[in-house]
């Protein structure tokens, strides 16, 4: 299945004035009409969802995942990484990335297309092999230039690397960084140029970031090299992943102080992959702080120019990635399992008010 060709729609104003004014507004609907709504309101270009392909069978999460008031913008969490993509060699699979992408498109939602280069949820065929740098070279050109095309238009933004690097501003060592050496990233980004159309946002996109230390300077010292170069490698934005704890998440100065090293650099910013884990089991204590630090971290973003959009890592606790990777943990979302909104999701609207 090929995906028509829309235009990019940046729909700015949503339409208000879709129903008669009510004789008697209800007042929480007036006050809470929906995250994206109140988002550009607010001057971002989106808020939007992470959404999985295994859930797709229940219309309680897709009514809500695919409702472009609360959610402008969607991002495939799994459907288009390597493994489902490619998972032969040049044996290309779009199934469950469409599966998300086509209800976006249809339901006017903007599209953050994630990944075409990450060391996680990699085929065997691909890790198995034994490559020589020219050989990884072509397959990594090939897969870009397949899902670049395959979803040619239809992305605001590819997150094109993925996790490149360690905490202490080092490369992580994996197939890329180890066969093709430190350029694989360039080259990522010269190939996703290539085959992207025009105007698509490239983006590196990693988690820990989110404040001023040696991963996220490290970060930047890429961005200014890239932009530098007598031929530029062309990278737009840096994605702050942006997954929390209640409690200790960086803050509003933190976040702000680091988007605006970023912003210097030249490029965009925005908050990709935002959760706030807390410690289970729950309490209204701690939905309290994890409020707080959801308002603060998207506060961040309203109040810092070059920081475009916020996007949360699913909606529903139900299929957080979190407690499979963090024991002891959960409850990460703005809806608990039985779909009701948490004070989160009224502290992140009360934000994007201006209350
Ligand atoms: C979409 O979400 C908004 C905000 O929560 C809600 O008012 C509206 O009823 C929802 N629309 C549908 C079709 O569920
Ligand atoms: C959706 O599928 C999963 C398994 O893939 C199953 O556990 C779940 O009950 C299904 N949900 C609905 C609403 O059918
Ligand atoms: C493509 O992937 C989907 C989802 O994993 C799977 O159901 C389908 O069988 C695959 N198609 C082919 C031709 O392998
Ligand atoms: C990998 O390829 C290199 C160069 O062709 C060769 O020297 C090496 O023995 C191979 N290693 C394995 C584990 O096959
Ligand atoms: C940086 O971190 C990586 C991964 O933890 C480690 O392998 C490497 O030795 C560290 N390098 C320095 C200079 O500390
Ligand atoms: C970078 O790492 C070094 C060595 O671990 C540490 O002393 C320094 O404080 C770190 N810098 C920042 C900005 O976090
Ligand atoms: C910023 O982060 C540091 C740790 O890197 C933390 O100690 C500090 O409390 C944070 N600042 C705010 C205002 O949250
Ligand atoms: C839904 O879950 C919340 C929190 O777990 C609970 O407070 C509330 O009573 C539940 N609502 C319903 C309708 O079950």
């Amino acid at each position: 299945m090929k995906l028509s060709h829309l235009t990019l729609t940046l729909a700015t104003t949503p339409l208000l004035s879709a129903s008669p004014t009510p004789a008697y507004p209800h007042p929480s609907r007036s006050k809470y009409p929906g995250l994206d709504i109140l988002a550009k309101r607010a001057g971002l270009l989106y808020f939007g969802t992470a959404i999985d392909n295994v859930v797709l069978n229940n219309t309680q999460y897709t009514s809500i995942a695919h409702n472009a008031s609360e959610f402008g913008q969607v991002t495939p969490s799994n459907g288009q990484k390597w493994m489902y993509i490619e998972p032969a060699r040049n044996v290309f699979n779009y199934s469950m990335g469409d599966a998300i992408v086509l209800p976006a498109i249809a339901h006017r939602q903007l599209r953050r297309c994630h990944n075409f280069v990450w060391h996680n949820q990699l085929p065997d065929w691909l890790t198995t092999g034994n490559w020589t740098k020219s050989e990884l070279e072509g397959i990594l050109e090939n897969h870009i230039r397949h899902e670049a095309q395959h979803y040619y238009g239809e992305c605001y933004a590819w997150d094109v690397v993925n996790e490149a690097f360690n905490d202490n501003g080092t490369l992580r060592s994996d197939i890329w960084l180890d066969t093709i050496g430190p350029e694989y990233i360039a080259l990522a980004f010269r190939f996703a140029r290539k085959y992207t159309r025009p105007g698509t946002k490239l983006y590196y996109n990693d988690y820990g970031i989110e404040r001023i230390n040696n991963k996220s300077l490290a970060v930047a010292a890429m961005v200014e090299d890239f932009l530098s170069r007598e031929e530029p490698v062309p990278i737009d934005g840096v994605g702050l992943q942006a997954h929390f704890t209640a409690g200790t998440s960086p803050g509003y100065e933190n976040i702000t102080r680091v988007i605006e090293v970023f912003a210097e650099k030249g490029v965009e910013t925005a908050l990709t992959e935002l959760d706030v884990r807390v410690k289970l089991p729950d309490s209204s204590e701690e939905m309290v702080q994890q409020a707080k630090d959801y308002a603060d971290s998207v506060r961040a973003c309203v109040d810092s120019e070059s920081c475009v959009g916020v996007t949360v890592w699913d909606f529903w606790d139900t299929v957080s990635w979190v407690p499979d990777t963090f024991p002891g943990f959960g409850d990460a979302c703005l809806w608990t399992a039985n779909f009701t909104k948490k004070p989160a999701y009224y502290a992140i609207s009360d934000v994007l008010r201006g209350d």
